[in-house]
């Protein structure tokens, strides 16, 4: 098994996958406060650093390229500053910016303010919903040009107005004309928020974690029996191949067509910071069966993934050598 997921993690080297979704920037500032503001009962935080990530669609991105593949975003930013500082970004990590379409609303920004050791505050500047039709237009276009040359597609959908009805149909009948052209399958993974779920039909796989299955499927999962009918139950509506439920700390739970479910338990030995764990699974799951790995594989692999992020403190990837040597040790432990 081991030496399996060894070579199909090798494989996933250069892989390229097309990432379409909501793109965030996450803004950090570091401070600390040493005394109460005269103007309102409020700390006064005195800043000694700031930091700007990847985040959303752009986090799924990252992971891609940590993990040895190489991604294009597609996505809409604002004519502002962030979107500047974003493009910088996406340019360190050697990806290009053509699949970014601006829009007439702002970069979608998330800043937190940390202090003694503790967030202060979140504040967040966004518009979501729709964008006008000429920037759908845009994007839809870009994206069944980009198609092309993708291995695998992965959807990030924060629902922030970027993943609608049209654009997944849209990419769908694109997917299966370079299907047939090139004579290969390109899997399309779904990492949804649940609204809407009728967006995600015919998807290769999706990846709700587990309260999105329950409010995809309006049931709530109580024990294994619940978990496989949910499963099933999203499965048969959208029309997937396959339904993988994320469970945070129980792990994963694999359901295909004519099998039992698989469920798969946690590798994380350590748990420091779960924010973006679901980032880096739809990530390996993409490289993995855009290498020709089997879901099950891909589930194995992607577990492995998120256990080790979150034994992380702020970094949201893994290394493709952190990987390897992860598989390392549990083949050594066989
Ligand atoms: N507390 C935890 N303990 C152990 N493993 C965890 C924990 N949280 C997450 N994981 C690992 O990460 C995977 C994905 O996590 P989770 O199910 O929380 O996804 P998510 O809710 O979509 O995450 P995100 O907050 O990034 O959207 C799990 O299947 C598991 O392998
Ligand atoms: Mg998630």
């Amino acid at each position: 098994m081991t030496t399996h997921l060894h070579n199909t993690a090798r494989n996933m080297a250069g892989k390229k996958i097309l990432v379409i979704g909501d793109i965030i920037v996450d803004h950090f500032i570091w401070g600390s406060v040493n005394r109460i503001s005269p103007e309102a009962p409020v700390p006064v935080v005195n800043v000694n650093r700031e930091e700007l990530l990847l985040g959303g669609g752009a986090n799924v991105l990252h992971n891609i390229y940590a993990l040895g593949g190489e991604a294009l975003l597609c996505g809409i930013v604002g004519a502002d500053e962030m979107s500047g500082r974003l493009r910088d970004l996406l340019a360190g990590l050697g990806t290009s910016d053509r699949g970014l379409i601006t829009a007439d609303r702002p970069t979608t920004v998330k800043t937190r303010v940390v202090a003694q050791g503790q967030q202060m505050v979140r504040f967040d500047r966004e518009q979501t919903g729709s964008p006008e039709p000429a920037v759908v237009e845009a994007l839809i276009r870009c994206v069944e040009e980009q198609v092309v040359s993708a291995d695998a597609v992965v959807i990030s959908d924060y629902y922030k107005g970027v993943i609608s009805q049209s654009l997944m149909e849209r990419l769908l009948v694109a997917v299966h004309r370079v299907e047939q052209e090139r004579g290969v399958q390109i899997p399309v993974v779904v990492d949804p928020k649940p609204q809407a779920p009728e967006r995600f039909a015919g998807a290769t796989l999706i990846t709700p974690n587990q309260l999105e299955a329950e409010r995809l499927t309006g049931m709530t999962i109580t024990n294994e029996e619940e978990l496989v009918q949910a499963a099933q139950i999203l499965r048969e509506r959208l029309l997937c191949e396959a339904v993988l439920i994320t469970r945070g700390e129980a792990g994963m739970a694999l359901l295909e067509a004519d099998a039992e479910i698989v469920t798969i338990p946690t590798m994380a030995r350590e748990v420091f910071d779960v924010t973006g764990a679901g980032d880096t699974v739809v990530a390996a799951l993409a490289l993995a069966l855009a290498s020709g790995a089997s879901l099950v594989d891909a589930a194995a692999l992607a577990n492995v993934a998120a256990g080790i992020v979150v034994g992380k403190v702020g970094t949201a990837t893994v290394g493709i050598n952190e990987l390897q040597a992860e598989l390392e040790n549990e083949g050594e432990k066989k």
